[in-house]
């Protein structure tokens, strides 16, 4: 069991409705929480009983020990700023995106090496359980050679929900698309090259883009493709999110649920098809 203490440096949605929830179901032992905002850190230490609730960063740091374990899940505008605090040599815990563009994100880097930070970024689709169970069916070569990965999304994010998006300078392949083609890499490898084009939205205007065209190039016999929309505000029914893979003796579609009418989401699915020869295709979940 994992016993060294976690301290949280911001308590916003996705510790609130992620990492606390999770951790509690696997019994980590959350020690201590921080935010900007003290109200926020002090409701969130009440819902998950954290014992301790910090004013500042210092005095969270003040009271870590070399065991320490830190969850940061800030802004990626903030996320050098609070690195640089930490210290040498802790484990860190970094959330998505990696700073807001290649030269913040070669800084985190950079950081990371020059304090020995024991760091990661946290990119959990390719760990989901849908996703664990598609790779066991590439592993063990039932869908055979993977030729056609798709994902499509077609959802409608309330992104006003996150103050900070408003000014951030590249949004939806940054704190959205990048799982996916996180997922892709993880799937195929790294691409020959990239094709990607992102879109704003009329009804969104003050925001950077919220749409998304991507195409990872893996030759001429291989396609990678993600293409999300999250300005589809026409209700529930035409709403989708998939991860389809095919491959030469078969396929996997995951339907997943968290973005569906959002914030309600939907059930997550998981089908597959294998081909036998002579038979009609048959799917199965
Ligand atoms: N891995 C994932 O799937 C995933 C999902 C959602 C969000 N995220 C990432 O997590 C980060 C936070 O997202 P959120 O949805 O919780 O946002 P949020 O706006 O709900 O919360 C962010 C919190 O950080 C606090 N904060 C900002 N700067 C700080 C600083 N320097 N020190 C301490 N606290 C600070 C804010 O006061 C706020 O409470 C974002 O970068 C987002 O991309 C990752």
């Amino acid at each position: 069991m994992f016993q060294q203490s976690i301290y949280i440096i911001g308590a916003g949605g996705i510790v609130n409705d992620a990492h606390l929830p999770a951790y509690k179901l696997a019994g980590y032992n959350v020690q201590g929480i921080f935010d900007l905002n003290p109200e926020k850190a002090k409701s969130t230490a009440e819902k998950f009983s954290i014992p301790n609730v910090f004013v500042s960063l210092q005095d969270m740091l003040n009271a870590a020990t070399a065991e320490t374990v830190f969850d940061v899940a800030v802004p990626g505008s903030a996320i050098i700023s609070v690195l640089a605090q930490l210290p040498d040599s802790s484990a860190v815990l970094i959330q998505k995106p990696m700073g807001e563009n290649l030269e913040e994100a070669e800084q985190i880097q950079e950081l990371c090496k020059k304090k020995n930070l024991l760091a990661a970024v946290n990119f959990q689709l390719r760990y989901a359980p849908y996703i664990l169970a598609a790779k066991k069916l590439i592993q063990e070569r039932l869908i055979g050679d993977i030729n056609d990965v798709e994902i499509n999304v077609n959802v409608y994010t309330p992104w006003h929900l996150w103050d900070f998006l408003y000014t951030a300078p590249r949004l939806e392949i940054l704190y959205h698309s990048i799982h996916y083609i996180d997922l892709v890499r993880n799937l195929l490898g790294n691409p020959q090259s990239v094709y990607a084009k992102t879109t704003k939205h009329p009804s969104m205007p003050q925001l950077a883009s919220v749409r998304s065209n991507v195409i990872m190039d893996y030759g001429d016999m291989v396609a990678a493709s993600i293409h999300t929309n999250h300005c589809h505000n026409y209700g529930r029914p035409e709403q989708q999110s998939y991860i389809k893979i095919e491959g030469s003796k078969g396929a996997v579609k995951i339907s997943f649920g968290a973005l569906i009418d959002y914030p309600r989401g939907a059930a997550d699915s998981c089908e597959y098809v294998l081909l036998q020869e002579g038979g009609e295709p048959e799917w199965k979940n």
